[in-house]
Formats: C-alpha cells, structure tokens, sequence
C-alpha cells in the first residue's frame, strides 16, 4: 500500500521473487552467472534438448542445471512459488490446458549433459544445487581439468563460461588458459557447437578458434557477449537468435565482420 498527495495505491505482487532467482542455487563457486542468463545461452545456442551438452567450467554448475530444467521442461520455478496462482480470480483450467499443449506431460527426451570443474568446492556446490533443483540424475558431475574432459564421440553443444579474468587471475594464465582451450575443442569436440561467454574478447583469439557470431546479452547490468562456432551449418543465424530474442529483448546479433572488430578491441 502506497500513500501519495491523498491517493492510495493498492498492489498485488503476483510472482514472487525475481525469476533469475529460481530457488535451488543455495551454494556458489566462483563468479556464478544468473539463471537467467544460463537459460539465454542454452536458447540462443539453439541446443536442441536432445544432443549431448558438455560444460567443462561449470562452477556452481548454472548452465548444466538450467540446461536439464529445460530438457524437461521444468517450470523455472515450482507452482508452490508463484503467487497469482493462489488469486480467487485465477483460472486453474486454463493454464493447466495451455501447459499440455506446451507438451508438459508427453515423455521428453534425456539428453546426456556433462559438467565438470577443476575445483572440488565448485563440484560440491553444483551437486547440492541440482539435487535442490531435482536433477541431479540427468547430469553427469565430475571434478577434472580441462586438459582431462572425454566428450562422447557423438557431437553435441559445448555451452559455457570459462573465467575471463579476475584480480585473482593473472593474465598470463588465462592466456595460457584460452590457449588450452582451442587445442582441446579442436582435439576432442570436433564436429560439436561452441557457446563461450565472455566479457573480454581479445581472450578468445588465444584459443586461435574461427568464431562465426556474437551475440551481446546483459548480466546483471553487465553488457557480456556470447560467442558461437559451429552454427553455420547446422542452424541459420535467425533460426538460433529468434528462439532466445522472444525471452531476451535485449539480444543484439553482430555480423561477423564486426564480431571480428570486436575480438580485436
Ligand atoms: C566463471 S566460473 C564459472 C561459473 C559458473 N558458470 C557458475 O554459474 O557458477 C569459471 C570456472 O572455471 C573453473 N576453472 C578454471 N580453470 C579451469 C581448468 N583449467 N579446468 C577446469 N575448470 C577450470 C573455475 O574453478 C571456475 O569454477
């Protein structure tokens, strides 16, 4: 309630808390993304849900849960914890209609999703998160360096989000680090897609990898950008951006020329 020059304002919160805080990231490593933003990546990659998805920097292990709620179609947050569902006016029917033709109830695929970080903590806390967000069986967690990951041969979507530069980091080893990265994509992940967040992408041409699209996206304010590889052939440009556009209006799709400009700044 809100009082102002004699008027009184009423409202309702009918959502509960802000959506990027889904509930179940109780634990945190080192620099977790918003859910939000996980979520982003996954839809703007174009994952299909059913294609293996490997993230070998998982953290708090963000990506990987936010990817397993989407292969299942899981409600970002539990019914419990939306409001207006308990509004007198609230047409149960209705929504529940729309949730099955949205295919909620038809048997969904288990795509394999790996995740892994060198850090023990890290591993500990993504563990605990997914169990909290109830899918802690559809993610493979194991603690390894990169230099260490076995991807399946059938190629899927590498997503993820290597560290890109802290006080704690020393530049030289991130360098050394991006560097690894290329000869382990290369090596190992060939044929698979490739979505790197990044804010600093004069990084990536350490990994001396061809990344074919940019997209910037925002992290808390934080304008971060999202580079891809591997597209082309699979999923045009529009097809890739148009399903994470509707749930991310402030997507920008920069050409690659430009995405080349921007490597180099
Ligand atoms: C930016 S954080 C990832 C945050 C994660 N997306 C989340 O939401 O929590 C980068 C992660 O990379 C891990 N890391 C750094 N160097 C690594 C290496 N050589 N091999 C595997 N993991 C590494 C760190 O332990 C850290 O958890």
């Amino acid at each position: 309630m809100r009082l102002e020059n004699d008027y009184c304002s009423i409202s309702v919160d009918s959502s509960g808390a802000l959506l990027h805080r889904r509930g179940y990231r109780l634990a945190t490593a080192k620099a977790p993304l918003r859910e939000t933003l996980a979520a982003g990546m996954l839809l703007v990659s174009g994952w299909d849900t059913a294609s293996p998805l490997l993230d070998p920097f998982c953290g708090s292990g963000t990506i990987p849960i936010e990817a397993a709620l989407l292969a299942k179609k899981y409600p970002a947050r539990p019914k419990s914890a939306i409001r207006f569902y308990e509004l007198a006016q609230f047409r149960r029917h209705g929504v529940e209609r729309l949730v099955a033709r949205s295919g909620g109830n038809s048997p969904l695929p288990s795509p394999l999703i790996i995740a892994s970080d060198r850090d023990a903590g890290a591993i500990r806390a993504a563990q605990a998160n997914a169990e909290r967000a109830g899918v802690s069986e559809g993610i493979e967690f194991s603690r390894r360096a990169l230099s260490a990951i076995e991807p399946p041969a059938c190629p899927g979507w590498v997503v993820t989000n290597p560290p890109y530069g802290t006080r704690l980091t020393h530049q030289k080893d991130l360098r050394n680090l991006y560097a690894q990265m290329g000869n382990v994509f290369r090596a190992r992940c060939a044929g698979w897609r490739l979505a790197v967040l990044c804010t600093r992408p004069y990084f990536l041409r350490n990994t001396g990898l061809e990344f074919e699209e940019e997209v910037s996206l925002m992290n808390g304010g934080l304008k971060v950008r999202l580079f891809m590889e591997g597209f082309r052939r699979f999923v045009t440009p529009g097809q890739a951006l148009s399903s994470g556009a509707d749930l991310l209006p402030d997507v920008i799709a920069v050409r690659k020329s430009e995405s080349q400009n921007l490597m180099n700044s």
